[in-house]
């Protein structure tokens, strides 16, 4: 079957479907899965977290995540132009993604770069004994919250390094590039980091971390910030709703299976999550275990500081650390690496299309756009509050309000849902029954608008970290704000790359209504 893509071209798609499935966790597997769902699951109830976070996977991760597979493979393009095919005025939902894809990709791209110097200082422990003071003042010469212009040289060199192999990976397109770097990333990853968890939990100590992150607290699950925390960490660790898994399956061959394809990603995804709670609390347990205090009484225990600061002190302390270390950071970059590829192919793939470049044009003139902001304000001394704040409206402000939209739209206004149920059951062999549309016609975008308000609220109400006013409201509204006016100007912007007029979604509308069931 020939496939014309904007451009007049056949459209690229990926060699196999396993290489398809492996680009997919290598977006879903990243920082967020090593950083990020060790600490929330803590401070959210521990084992009892479990619950929560099971129940988001089910009734929004995993459904959404069919969405954005059905959307991308029946629309074959990019955010923009596959939801513009499945109703025009959606188009606007896609460049909102494709805005936070873009205010994403720059601050994730410093965190691989410092994981990229921790690589590096692992050998011989050059964080010295205090690893908190090494990271922001003599690492990050971070000052306090508010604009600077100064570089930090230690932070752009491997930034530098990170941008240019960015730029070469897109460059080689998707099956020669995109699909290659995940094919050799993501089989290394598992092995690095499986040697890492092993080694972790046989540590002395070890099994008191372990207490500290399963022992459930069951009265956590009566409050409604856990069950917030349980869903956006399901968005954020699956990458759904961002537009990236509507282009990656945009270059999916017509007849793959999609749905068995997406429990692969889902479970893979989740699995790899609790392994590196697993990892990482067991080598906590033995920090604590170094220091003679408990667990709890440990401090920073999430987000940056977690990799950055108390990661460190666990390695200096351990026998062998130089391996230990390279194995933690070096696992930080490739999986954080194989994400920033996918949010920039999210980016580059929609420009090259709405556009009509050649997807080398794209893909350069996209990486030289993102390094440049990307330098401009995460390799200067005010990058960490910058990344803190970008991250956390990006996430509990931004990609919730896009999966509400997107969800409306297509169940509600351009009354497709059905449609894409059937569509992706013609070519799968786990069929998705009925149930699937009042999960994304109903229940998620009600549970993530309760969720967005009361996280808004708080936000007005209490502030963010104790940043001051003018800083919440440059980088925190000002990254909501820059993603709406960017949504609105990249839909205003007339199509120059052809919405080919000879596209047809197959199988065929009739087909399928023929098939109902
Ligand atoms: N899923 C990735 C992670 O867990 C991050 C990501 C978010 C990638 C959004 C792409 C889009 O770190």
């Amino acid at each position: 079957m020939t496939e014309t893509g904007t451009t007049g071209g056949q459209r690229q798609t990926w060699t196999s479907n396993r290489g398809f499935i492996l680009a997919a966790i290598g977006s879903a597997v990243g920082l967020g899965n090593i950083w990020r769902f060790p600490g929330v699951a803590y401070d959210s109830g521990g084992g009892a977290f479990l619950i929560p976070y099971l129940i988001a996977l089910v009734t929004a991760g995993l459904p959404i995540l069919f969405l954005d597979y059905a959307i991308g493979q029946r629309f074959r393009g990019s955010a923009p132009l596959a939801l513009r095919r499945l109703w025009r005025k959606a188009e606007v939902i896609g460049w909102f993604q494709t805005m936070l894809l873009f205010i994403i990709s720059v601050y994730y791209a410093a965190v691989i770069a410092w994981a990229l110097s921790y690589f590096y200082f692992s050998f011989g422990n050059k964080w010295g004994s205090d690893t908190a003071s090494f990271f922001v003042d003599d690492y990050l010469q971070a000052s306090e919250p508010g604009i600077s212009s100064e570089l930090v040289a230690g932070v752009a060199w491997p930034l530098a390094l990170v941008w240019v192999a960015i730029i070469i990976v897109l460059a080689l397109g998707i099956a020669g590039g995109v699909e290659k770097v995940n094919v050799i990333g993501i089989p290394l990853l598992v092995l690095g980091f499986g040697a890492l968890v092993i080694r972790a939990v046989t540590l002395p100590g070890a099994a008191d971390g372990l207490n500290a992150l399963f022992t459930p607290d069951w009265g956590e699950l009566g409050n409604l910030n856990v069950w917030i925390a349980a869903y956006s960490q399901i968005f954020f660790s699956m990458s759904i709703a961002f537009g990236i898994m509507i282009a990656y399956s945009s270059f999916q061959r017509r007849r793959s299976n999609m749905t068995s394809s997406g429990l692969v990603v889902g479970f893979a995804n989740s699995s790899f999550e609790i392994l590196a709670g697993i990892g990482v609390f067991s080598a906590l347990g033995f920090l604590a275990h170094q220091e003679g205090v408990g667990v709890a009484d440990l401090e920073g225990l999430t987000g940056p500081i977690l990799s950055f600061v108390t990661f460190p002190a666990v390695i200096s302390e351990m026998p062998g650390s130089a391996l230990f270390g390279a194995l933690f950071f070096g696992s930080l970059v490739i999986a954080g690496f194989t994400s920033l590829v996918s949010l920039v192919v999210g980016v580059s793939v929609a420009i090259q299309e709405k556009f009509g470049l050649s997807q080398r044009v794209a893909a350069v003139v996209v990486g030289v756009v993102c390094a440049v902001v990307s330098f401009g304000l995460f390799a200067t001394t005010t990058g960490l509050f910058a990344l803190d704040t970008v991250d956390m409206f990006a996430n509990n402000i931004g990609v919730v309000s896009s999966a509400i939209a997107m969800c409306v739209a297509v169940v509600w206004f351009a009354r497709k849902g059905d449609l894409l149920r059937l569509h992706l059951n013609s070519v799968s062999t786990f069929e998705l029954g009925k149930w699937w549309l009042p999960l994304i016609g109903v229940f998620a975008p009600v549970f993530l608008l309760v969720m967005m308000i009361q996280k808004i609220v708080d936000v007005i109400n209490n502030g963010y970290e104790g940043y001051p006013d003018w800083y919440i409201n440059l980088f925190g509204w000002g990254t909501v704000a820059l993603a709406v006016i960017g949504a609105i100007v990249g839909t205003a912007i007339s199509w120059r790359g052809r919405d080919d007029p000879a596209f047809r979604p197959w199988p065929s509308v009739d087909f399928l209504e023929g098939q109902k069931r």
